[in-house]
């Protein structure tokens, strides 16, 4: 039992001093509930509003991927340099440490193989799922213009309402079919039908001509996709022009793990995307720290 005359002389009301209510730092985030900011907060670094994530759930349509072969040895020594990892569960269980402190970003559509027709995805991981892997959100492929579009809208949809339930965002990745232009218009219309039907962020690739375009009408955070393996300083050279022309980060994957070092190559990544580096400097770090 508490010392009542104590208590009396601890009460400390301050009622001069207004209660302080902050907005959300994330953009179209304000109005979510105290959950998905938290795990949105542990993906996207509150100090820069910007995530670095590892993306390396490859595997899942294309199997052992090259720089991907053994996830033990070549992922678990980047892992310390990224925000966020976004992976199967079938590898968060069988390889990374429950002790790793990185949030996690669950791939929870699935179903196709490079062998067949990519976009005829489903959901195939059930939430229950995700809450048991402590996710900060899941990632749903959506084939805007693909064979199977309405399928994939309609399986990110479920996962907006479904996560929404439990307070877990929804990563709407836009994955572009092989004979579609990759341009700001396409990706425009992508982000936005994504946003637009409830996606909590988006990754998306970034075009060299109005890619600012496609962030500025997006209401929610858009992350840069890395997209096939480019020379390194051309790869921070794309990372930095995302960031500086509206994007929340990146989630990058074969322009990291297959880059001649990638524990440099990350560390160059999260120098553009935290600190504003120039793509020269970062460059220079990545040279400095690959020759270590
Ligand atoms: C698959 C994905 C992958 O995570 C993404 O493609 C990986 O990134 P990168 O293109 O940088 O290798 O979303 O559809």
């Amino acid at each position: 039992m508490p010392d009542v005359d104590e208590m009396k002389e601890g009460k400390k009301y301050y009622t001069d001093v207004p209660q302080q209510t902050e907005g959300f730092f994330l953009k179209g985030s304000n109005a979510l509930d105290w959950g998905m900011k938290n795990r949105l907060a542990r993906i996207f670094n509150p100090k820069t509003g910007r995530t670095v994530m590892l993306a390396v759930d490859h595997g899942y349509f294309q199997g052992p991927t090259t720089g991907l072969e053994r996830i033990d040895i070549n992922i678990l020594p980047l892992v310390p340099y990224a925000d966020t990892l976004m992976l199967t569960r079938g590898i968060l269980r069988s390889i990374v440490p429950p002790s790793v402190s990185q949030s996690i970003v669950l791939r929870v559509s699935g179903g196709t193989s490079i062998l067949k027709e990519l976009s005829n995805e489903e959901i195939a991981v059930d939430i229950e799922d995700s809450i048991r892997l402590n996710v900060c959100a899941m990632a749903v492929q959506v084939f805007i213009g693909g064979e199977y579009e309405r399928q994939s809208i309609i399986n990110m949809t479920k996962m907006v309402d479904i996560g929404t339930r439990y307070g877990i965002p929804t990563l709407a990745v836009t994955a572009v079919g092989k004979d579609m232009a990759k341009d700001a218009r396409y990706f425009r219309l992508a982000t936005r039908i994504c946003a637009e039907l409830g996606a909590h962020y988006i990754k998306t690739y970034y075009v060299e001509d109005g890619f600012e375009t496609v962030t500025a009408s997006c209401p929610v955070p858009i992350v840069m996709a890395g997209g096939k393996k480019l020379p390194e300083l051309d790869a921070l050279t794309m990372a930095c022009r995302a960031v500086q022309e509206g994007a929340a980060g990146v989630d990058m994957g074969r322009n990291i793990f297959q880059s001649e070092s990638p524990v440099a190559m990350i560390q160059a990544v999260k120098a553009v995307v935290h600190d504003n580096e120039t793509p020269a400097k970062a460059f220079d770090l990545y040279n400095t720290l690959k020759n270590e």
